[in-house]
């Protein structure tokens, strides 16, 4: 069983992204073979500074490691060091029709919100396919907000097979209910384009005044109160076992829970579980050279496998000549 995701490296994380794929990356770790990676190409359809690319791209591959990423089990690299990538996504496009791209919800959403439509944007999906396949990927892990990119995936690759015998897998995605879409500080899906998260690395200072400002209705603080629309639970409880959400639930129910109190518990909760991991963080950080040689031991194993699906390719669509 071959598991792969991958991050964009274009802003801080969040819970989203913590609890939606990265955990569980973490966590499969112990069952299959697991590549994982830092998607820098597909930042660059919103990051253009150079040097913050950079800079992400090293943080991002930081956070992965000190949050349990173990680079010496699994294959872990950066999208750019592994160029095979780019090759198979031109090759995939000429099985990409445009209505397909043109369905894309994700496309769609940055469009409306008034994004220029260019063509990084528009063949991001093609981007991801070529990311899947060239892996021979089994299982996805991510968000809801890229299951359809996983089914985009399916689609090309099945067009490919159809074309060419059986050359790719066809992944599935890996969703689970329960973190699909880890809500935001206002209820929706939590997002940096929102500006609604509550960010993994960041001082007391900053987390505690992320989490104070989570949405909570004007229900009196006597009165019992719905765990179910309420921001604070449905974020809350996913730091909390079946047991402990039960008793959450119950001090809910009961009424005389205030809000602030909640809010309180959740940010010292939050803290106590990402602190140890902040400290580690920080001390990859500063020592770039070991950074730097994890990720090119990360790329050759990536690049091993990806050249022999390559190899393939190249025989059979003619380009190898
Ligand atoms: P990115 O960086 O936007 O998001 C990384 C992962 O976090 C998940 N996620 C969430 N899950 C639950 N609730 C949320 N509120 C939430 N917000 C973000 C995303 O679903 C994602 O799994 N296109 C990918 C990067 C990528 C990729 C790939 C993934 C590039 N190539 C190949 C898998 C396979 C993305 O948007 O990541």
């Amino acid at each position: 069983m071959r598991i792969l995701s991958g991050i964009q490296p274009s802003g801080s994380l969040h819970l989203g992204n913590y609890f939606g794929m990265m955990k569980k990356m973490i966590d499969y770790q112990e069952q299959g073979e697991l590549f994982c990676f830092i998607a820098n190409y597909h930042a660059m359809t919103s990051v253009s500074d150079g040097k913050a690319l950079a800079k992400g791209t090293l943080e991002a591959a930081a956070n992965f490691l000190a949050l349990g990423m173990d680079p010496e089990r699994s294959t872990f690299w950066v999208q750019s060091d592994v160029p095979e990538v780019q090759e198979l996504a031109w090759f995939l496009s000429n099985f990409t029709p445009m209505g397909l791209l043109e369905r894309c919800h994700s496309y769609k959403d940055k469009i409306a919100k008034g994004i220029a439509a260019n063509h990084g944007l528009f063949a991001y999906p093609v981007l991801m396919s070529a990311d899947i396949l060239i892996f021979n990927s089994d299982k996805v892990p991510v968000g809801k907000d890229q299951k359809q990119h996983v089914e985009v995936t399916r689609d090309i690759a099945a067009k490919v097979n159809n074309e060419y015998g059986e050359i790719f897998t066809l992944p599935e995605p890996d969703i689970d209910d329960d973190v699909a879409t880890v809500p935001g500080l206002d209820g929706q899906k939590m997002s940096k384009s929102y500006g609604n998260t509550i960010d993994l690395f960041q001082t007391e200072k900053q987390l505690r005044k992320q989490i104070m400002r989570i949405v909570t209705d004007p229900t009196p603080v006597e009165d019992p109160k719905d765990p179910d629309t309420c921001n604070v639970f449905q974020i809350y409880r996913l730091f909390l076992d079946k047991e402990q959400q039960d008793a959450l639930r119950q001090r809910y129910l009961a009424g005389g829970l205030g809000y602030g109190d909640v809010k309180q518990e959740l940010f010292e909760t939050v803290r106590d579980y990402f602190t140890p991991f902040t400290e580690r963080r920080n001390a990859i950080l500063e020592d770039k050279e070991t950074l730097h040689k994890t990720l090119e031991m990360g790329a050759q194993k990536a690049r091993y496998a990806a050249s022999k699906v390559m190899r393939k390719i190249r025989k059979k669509s003619g380009i190898a000549y």
